[in-house]
């Protein structure tokens, strides 16, 4: 009834890349057009390296991600190379300028073991002083809070490529320590639901991520609580971090 190609295109209507409109995405885009060569890791259905090179990147541009359906639509932009994979299978020796990890990819990363593996495989795909620019939202702001169907906020309606009119809306089904299991639904206006979706993810506290990062031999250059580049303050609700391989 609603098949993973059609969520990877809703998946791109939810979420249009944009610098001109998001303020996420005009912090990441001069990042990746001032570097020579980059991986988008959790690339998705690769907008941002589509626009990087629609708008004339010229160097080498490479998206990774263990999505099949998501990757099968990043792969109609043929001019961009597509790894069918996850971070910690990153590209060894391939001495990226820049990694990237956005749309809050990185809180896919469950266990100990994934947020290790993951930051050992970018660092082995980064030139000695690359760099990896990702964010992670800060456990404080509670954003499962407002991952609700009685949140306006949170219930999205559009229409899909066949003209269907959908409503998506979240739901939050369990926390366990730092992991929070959501579900998303799909439904059509009248209610009827055309399907469900689940995922986990982990909120890192900033000394957590830190001690992550300086394990995984990265130095921490700029950590920002917003896309303005403001500092982590009490009330931010992102942890963006411009991380340098050692
Ligand atoms: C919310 S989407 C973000 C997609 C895209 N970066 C964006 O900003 O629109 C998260 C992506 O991370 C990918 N992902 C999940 N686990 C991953 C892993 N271990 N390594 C790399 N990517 C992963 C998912 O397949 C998914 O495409």
């Amino acid at each position: 009834m609603f098949s993973d190609a059609d969520a990877a295109a809703l998946y791109d209507l939810l979420n249009p890349w944009d610098p001109d409109q998001r303020p996420e995405d005009s912090f990441y885009f001069p990042l990746v057009m001032g570097a020579e060569s980059v991986l988008d890791v959790g690339c998705g259905t690769g907008s941002m390296l589509h626009l990087a090179r629609e708008r004339g990147h010229v160097g080498r541009l490479v998206g990774l991600d263990p999505d099949h359906a998501a990757l099968e639509r990043a792969r109609r932009r043929a001019d961009i190379e597509w790894t069918d994979g996850t971070a910690a299978e990153a590209e060894r020796g391939a001495n990226f300028e820049l990694a990237t990890m956005m749309g809050h990819a990185f809180q896919n990363l469950i266990t100990d073991q994934d947020v290790r593996a993951s930051l050992a495989g970018i660092h082995g795909a980064l030139r000695p002083g690359g760099r990896f620019v990702f964010e992670t939202r800060h456990p404080q702001a509670r954003a499962w809070e407002g991952w609700t169907s009685s949140n306006p906020d949170d219930v999205a309606e559009v229409i899909d490529e066949s003209g269907r009119a959908l409503r998506y809306w979240h739901g939050v089904d369990s926390i366990a320590g730092d992991v929070v299991s959501i579900s998303g639904t799909l439904a059509e206006l009248d209610g009827t639901v055309l399907r469900g979706f689940t995922e986990d993810l982990r909120f890192l506290d900033v000394a957590t991520l830190n001690g992550f990062l300086a394990e995984a031999a990265f130095e921490v250059e700029a950590q920002y609580g917003d896309w303005d580049m403001a500092p982590i303050g009490s009330s931010s609700r992102e942890i963006i971090t411009i991380a340098r391989r050692g």
